[in-house]
């Protein structure tokens, strides 16, 4: 244990304690303030001040023991960083200092205060590691169902069709609706509705009644989902979505997320001040949009519009071909949607690289100085890289879906009319109706990604069911006049670079293929089945605090005891 630094307590001294004798100068505790009220937080820290305890106001290296209310090591020590980082103290290492430090949940520090003097500390009083997810037991448990019925949607095989796509529809259409509703429980119940989807899009056969899907993992416990899924079965539609997507507020969110550049909390600002049209937010006189805001207006049908394989397969050459003349030996991979065998997709995704480290630098701002000069780009949002030492530690917050920090543009492409006109011959519905996967809140580019509802609201995502059961809103007619843009030579097509160095390209390859629910559920399992963070990085290792190395998606499949899935086998 570190012997106290005397500096310190005289701090204490003068500050804090002045009014009682330091009895116990070898502990100095520090309590972490997470799951405490701060009320009670004061009493605690005046208690043991009382007593002769010296308590330590901040997060240093001269703490003693750490006192917590939170129930695993990891969760700790994830607090302490933040404490840290908040406190901008870059030196110290919350991984380190814990090997040091005593972590004790605050019964021993009860126990401290009942007894007037510091208690002997025991395994009861250390905060335990994780307990985590035992992958045999899981196993068993499983039984015959797997791999259909496994916990995590990484460990199922998800293709890209399956019998039950009205009740996923539905169920991904609600998710949707929670996550514009932006309520407090918004998020988990939008991963309730995504969960249930992905364990019905594992299942080879139809559902054709509700005890169907009470082995389901996922579904299991969810009442809603069921509601949702018998609703279907008995009337072939479900109440809820036909009510939501007819609400006045559910259509004008779905027409403002769907201008590109404007997510969520901005389009449910537009509704509060009573915008109802695109023209009433072109009219509007106090909006400051910005530049891709109004490039999402300038070309809200065309960028609503499902980009089609063939589409996206000209546009690969074209990137290819300016890649490969910068920087020869490079590689351009289109990921995302089409990686994973979908006909359409809201964008298409590149990830570009060099097999030899650090080549894959200087490609980026050439590559679109070269597409811009042969008039194939309209709109361009650069974001350099960040990634440093920690990245690979920090990048993965497993509760949440996080970005990376890749080098990447979100583009506007523009596509000339001759290479698309393969499109007006497809009759497939889904390029127009289909639910456009939810955005994230931190890129512009994936904010406006849902919603396809058009300016004059002919086109509701998510209602594609509704389309069957009541023959209303779109005709997949209506669409292709609108993009046909006349007076332009070409159509308006988003299109996301990314660049990643070989040393990382398995991992970026493996979080750009997504599907972002099977990232999720991979980030997940990482996390709680093998106490791992999992990012487009890498993969790290929390109970060695070390980093573990990949050179191929299987190559990351196998350090996490998966069964290899193919990206078409990660459609959930
Ligand atoms: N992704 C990411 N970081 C971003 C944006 C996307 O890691 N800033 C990942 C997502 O997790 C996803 C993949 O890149 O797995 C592609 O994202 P996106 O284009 O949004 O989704 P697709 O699955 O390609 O769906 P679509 O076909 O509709 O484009
Ligand atoms: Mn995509
Ligand atoms: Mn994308």
């Amino acid at each position: 244990m570190a012997a106290p630094d005397p500096k310190r307590r005289k701090h204490f001294h003068n500050k804090e304690s002045e009014e009682f004798p330091v009895k116990f100068p070898d502990i100095i505790i520090f309590i972490v303030n997470a799951r405490i009220q701060k009320i009670r937080l004061k009493k605690l820290r005046y208690l043991g001040r009382s007593k002769g305890f010296v308590l330590s106001p901040e997060l240093n290296e001269s703490v003693t023991h750490v006192v917590s209310e939170l129930s695993s090591r990891d969760h700790v020590i994830s607090v302490l960083q933040r404490i840290c980082r908040s406190q901008r103290n870059n030196e110290f290492n919350a991984f380190e200092f814990a090997q040091k430090a005593e972590l004790l949940s605050l019964s021993w520090y009860t126990s401290c205060m009942e007894e007037e003097k510091p208690v002997e500390i025991t395994d009861e009083h250390r905060i335990p590691a994780k307990k985590l997810l035992d992958l045999d037991a899981l196993e068993e448990q499983e039984g015959e169902d797997k791999p259909i019925n496994r916990r995590f949607a990484c460990q199922r095989i998800t293709p890209l069709n399956h019998p039950n796509k009205k009740f996923t529809d539905a169920l991904e259409f609600l998710e949707r609706a929670a996550e514009l509703r932006m309520g407090d429980n918004s998020r988990s119940r939008a991963l309730a509705f995504r969960k249930a989807s992905a364990a019905l899009k594992a299942l080879p056969e139809e559902v054709t009644k509700p005890e169907d899907v009470d082995k389901l993992y996922e579904i299991r416990g969810g009442n809603h989902c069921k509601r949702v899924i018998s609703d279907i079965l008995e009337k072939g539609y479900s109440s809820e979505v036909k009510g939501i997507s007819r609400s006045p507020w559910y259509q004008n969110m779905s027409l403002f997320t769907g201008v590109y550049g404007c997510g969520i909390s901005t389009s449910a600002k537009w509704c509060q001040m009573g915008l109802r049209s695109l023209d009433d937010v072109k009219a509007s006189y106090v909006l400051n949009l910005t530049r891709s805001q109004l490039k999402g207006i300038e070309f809200y049908d065309e960028l609503n519009t499902l980009v089609t394989k063939e589409e996206a397969a000209w546009i690969h050459d074209a990137v290819s071909r300016e890649v490969a003349a910068i920087r020869p030996g490079s590689t351009v991979v289109m990921t995302g949607g089409f990686l994973r065998g979908k006909e359409t997709g809201h964008d298409v995704d590149f990830l570009i690289s060099h097999p030899e480290e650090g080549k894959e630098k200087d490609i980026l701002g050439p590559l679109l100085q070269a597409l811009t000069k042969k008039g194939l780009l309209d709109y361009t949002d650069i974001q350099n890289s960040t990634v440093n030492n920690t990245t690979v530690q920090k990048g993965a917050d497993p509760s949440r879906y996080t970005l990376d920090r890749y080098e990447r543009c979100f583009s506007i492409f523009r596509l000339p009319k001759t290479a698309q006109s393969i499109r007006v011959e497809t009759s497939d519905p889904e390029r127009t109706v289909e639910q456009i996967p939810a955005a994230m809140d931190v890129d512009p580019a994936s904010e406006s990604s849902d919603a396809a509802a058009s300016a004059n609201g002919s086109v509701i995502p998510g209602l594609s069911l509704l389309d069957k059961t009541n023959g209303s809103a779109t005709s997949e007619g209506d669409i292709l006049q609108k993009t046909v843009a006349p007076g332009r030579s070409w159509v308006a097509r988003r299109v996301d670079f990314v660049i990643a160095p070989a040393s990382q390209y398995a991992f970026a390859q493996l979080g750009w293929t997504g599907s972002k629910m099977f990232n999720r559920s991979m980030r997940d399992y990482a996390n709680k089945v093998l106490n791992m963070n999992l990012s487009s990085h890498g993969l790290f290792d929390k109970t060695n605090n070390c980093s573990l190395t990949a050179n191929t998606e299987e190559g990351i499949f196998e350090l996490l005891k998966l069964e290899y899935r193919k990206p078409e086998e990660r459609n959930c």
